[in-house]
């Protein structure tokens, strides 16, 4: 927690200048542009819009008194058309899209290839009966199929929910089922370290879980089996149900056909996209069309730098709002080449990224620390190896990034001469909030920086007053922003019944709880220290610990379970769980084999547990309470204080024996 004496006081290095190189050619350069915005704050936000191409003019920047808050309110626009159709006239040539697959194929889409296939599936999901407001669930790997079906959705007027394609089938069941989802775009499977994934496995086992039918499922071959591949697995070939159609015979029967994008109100639901908060049950976070797009271009063109000539490559998975956001639809309304990779960063070898880097002369790479860990682990010489001079911009998203990573990354990616970028946000503000303008503020590695132009963040102790620099508060936003979700447009009352509410936030208007702690410094730089809440951030993900545990005691055998994250060098954290038997069984290695799998099936691979720890009981309060801060300092084998305020403190001992910290 904020202001206990155990958060470490992250300790930001000197500040560096952004490189003179660099600041010349930016697309933002005007150093007063945070006091501009804040003196024109909501009308300043008319730049972000300035980015996109409406059908109809909105009559107010910021509608309504709020909440509801109505972003580029009376204004109506598409974003397919703002991604795709409105850059034909300049570069219908140019590459939108291109892609390296895991077996070492690639693939690239012209703006007017791109056109062409959004068209064509569009006119086939119309067909298929996917109306206007229909949600259609997305559950492929990154391949070219996937932001071509966001795409042809958002030109129908469709919101997509993409589900991340490591997911269970459980997880995509719960995911269709919370949005009323009846439409489903799918692969046959996938190769992961050289082995297929059953994909389709996975969905039909979902289907069966749904509680309404799938109206249609569509399926791309990505194992090439059915195009005669081959494949040692019967299931990959298995023929198609009637309700199941192939997605290259789709676009194949309307080959040339196009479809009207549909006019969308500023505040019509572009898509959904699932996160994990305290509840035990991911939340389903409904974006905008016009405050998401605008603010997803307007931070890829003022912070990631980003123009029509560069080539892009945001390496999150598109699972993720990150891939959404600056992989999909930042990078494409403002008409560059973004770049997709199916494949990991170590196969076939560790210059893989590096490799990219250089063949397709990447100019922006934005990634993720646990990433970065993983390449100075391997070593300097894999960048080392290749020419890495088309790189003229770096960014950070996901988690805190420690001064040496961030230097490690300056130096032997960046060359000293890229900016670094910082960014912190998260699914629910749609875009990027917290980080430095590359052209004009320095960077301070560690730190992200401070609030973008017109985002009102501030750190703010339990009473809800700015804290002083160098104090430890909590990170909440003040005034809303173009970006964020319908949820909160909606019902001011959403941020307080979705989360325990921390700080005293009653003397604002309207304010919004990140559940992360910071602490900022004399200039207004924001270092991040962690979520507040019950997630874990494994890889930059976030996991809930009800959802983890709640499949740890579905698996027979198990009494009570209690999940923490621990310190992890390349995951950021990990998920240790420690768990109670039930009378009658061992916590044996069969025991922990069926623990991993409950939680696979339940979430996925992500979500498994690094350790489980058997234990007879676990350290609880006199009220009963789970000391989950304690089991905490366990996983990360810190010396632990006072146990004598527990009801049991001999468990200590016991369990501490049997957690390996290495
Ligand atoms: C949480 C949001 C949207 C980005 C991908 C993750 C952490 C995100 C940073 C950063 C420190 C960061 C926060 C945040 N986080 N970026 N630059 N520095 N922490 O999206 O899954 O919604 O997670 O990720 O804890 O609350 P997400």
């Amino acid at each position: 927690m904020p202001g206990d004496e155990s958060w470490h006081h992250a300790v930001t290095g000197d500040a560096i200048e952004p490189p003179a190189s660099f600041a010349e050619q930016a697309n933002v350069t005007d150093p007063d542009l945070r006091e501009q915005f804040a003196r024109e704050w909501p009308d300043c936000w008319s730049r972000a819009a300035d980015l996109l191409d409406w059908s109809d003019d909105y009559d107010a920047v910021l509608g309504g008194d709020g909440p509801p808050f109505r972003w580029f309110d009376g204004g109506t626009l598409n974003a397919s058309y703002n991604c795709v159709d409105r850059h034909l006239d300049e570069r219908k040539n140019q590459v939108a899209l291109t892609w390296e697959g895991r077996l070492g194929e690639f693939r690239s889409y012209s703006y007017l290839d791109l056109y062409r296939e959004v068209n064509e599936f569009a006119a086939a999901l119309r067909e298929l009966g996917v109306e206007e407001e229909d949600v259609v669930t997305l559950y492929m790997p990154v391949v070219p199929e996937l932001p071509i079906a966001m795409l042809a959705c958002a030109r129908i007027g469709a919101p997509h929910s993409v589900v991340f394609a490591g997911f269970s089938a459980d997880a995509l069941a719960m995911r269709m089922d919370d949005a009323d989802s009846e439409y489903l775009v799918t692969c046959d499977g996938y190769y992961r370290r050289g082995a297929p994934v059953h994909q389709k496995n996975k969905a039909d086992n979902a289907a069966i879980a749904l509680d309404d039918g799938i109206e249609a499922t569509v399926v791309v071959d990505r194992l090439g089996v059915r195009d005669g591949g081959e494949s040692s697995d019967a299931a990959d070939d298995a023929p198609l149900a009637a309700d199941e159609y192939d997605y290259d015979d789709l676009v194949t029967a309307h080959r040339g056909e196009t479809v009207e994008p549909v006019p969308r109100d500023a505040t019509d639901q572009l898509f959904l996209i699932y996160t994990s908060g305290t509840t035990g049950e991911p939340t389903g976070v409904r974006h905008t069309t016009g405050g998401y797009l605008a603010h997803a271009a307007w931070t890829s063109h003022a912070v990631l730098d980003i123009r029509p000539e560069d080539t892009h490559w945001c390496s999150a998975d598109i699972g993720w709002i990150t891939g959404h956001s600056y992989t999909v639809y930042g990078p494409l309304a403002l008409g560059s080449t973004t770049m997709l990779y199916e494949g990991t960063p170590d196969h076939p070898e560790k210059d893989r990224v590096w490799e990219l880097i250089e063949r397709n002369a990447v100019d922006v790479f934005y990634t993720a620390p646990t990433a970065i860990r993983a390449f100075m682990k391997w070593g300097e010489e894999h960048p080392a190896s290749h020419d890495l001079s088309s790189l003229r911009l770096l960014g950070t998203v996901g988690e805190p990034i420690n001064p040496r990573a961030w230097k490690w990354y300056h130096e032997h990616i960046g060359n000293g001469e890229c900016p670094v970028v910082d960014t912190w946000w998260q699914t629910e503000t749609g875009g990027m909030m917290v980080t430095t303008l590359p052209g004009v503020d320095d960077m301070k590695p560690g730190s992200a920086g401070r609030p973008l132009p017109g985002i009102d963040a501030k750190v703010v102790d339990g009473d809800g007053e700015p804290v002083e620099p160098g104090e430890t508060g909590y990170l909440v936003v003040t005034s809303p922003w173009p970006g964020m979700p319908l949820s909160m447009v909606e019902d001011d009352g959403w941020f307080a019944e979705q989360r325990p509410l921390y700080p005293d936030l009653s003397e604002y208007d309207w304010a919004y709880f990140t559940e992360d702690g910071a602490t900022v410094d004399e200039d207004g730089y924001v270092t991040l220290l962690g979520r507040v809440d019950d997630v874990i951030n494994v890889s930059g993900h976030r996991l809930g610990t009800m959802e983890i545990e709640s499949a740890i005691v579905g698996v027979e055998g198990v009494a009570e379970a209690a999940v923490v994250g621990g310190d992890h060098e390349l995951k950021g954290e990990a998920v240790y769980a420690y768990v109670i038997t039930e009378d009658g069984y061992d916590g044996d290695e069969d025991l922990r084999e069926r623990i991993i799998a409950g939680v696979e099936d339940a979430i996925g691979p992500i979500a498994r547990p690094e350790e489980v720890v058997f234990t007879t009981e676990l350290p609880k309060t006199r009220s009963g309470k789970i000391m989950r801060r304690l089991l905490e300092d366990i996983a990360n084998g810190e010396t632990l204080g006072n146990t004598s305020t527990l009801r049991n403190p001999e468990v200590v001992e016991d369990i501490q024996s049997k957690v390996s910290n290495d």
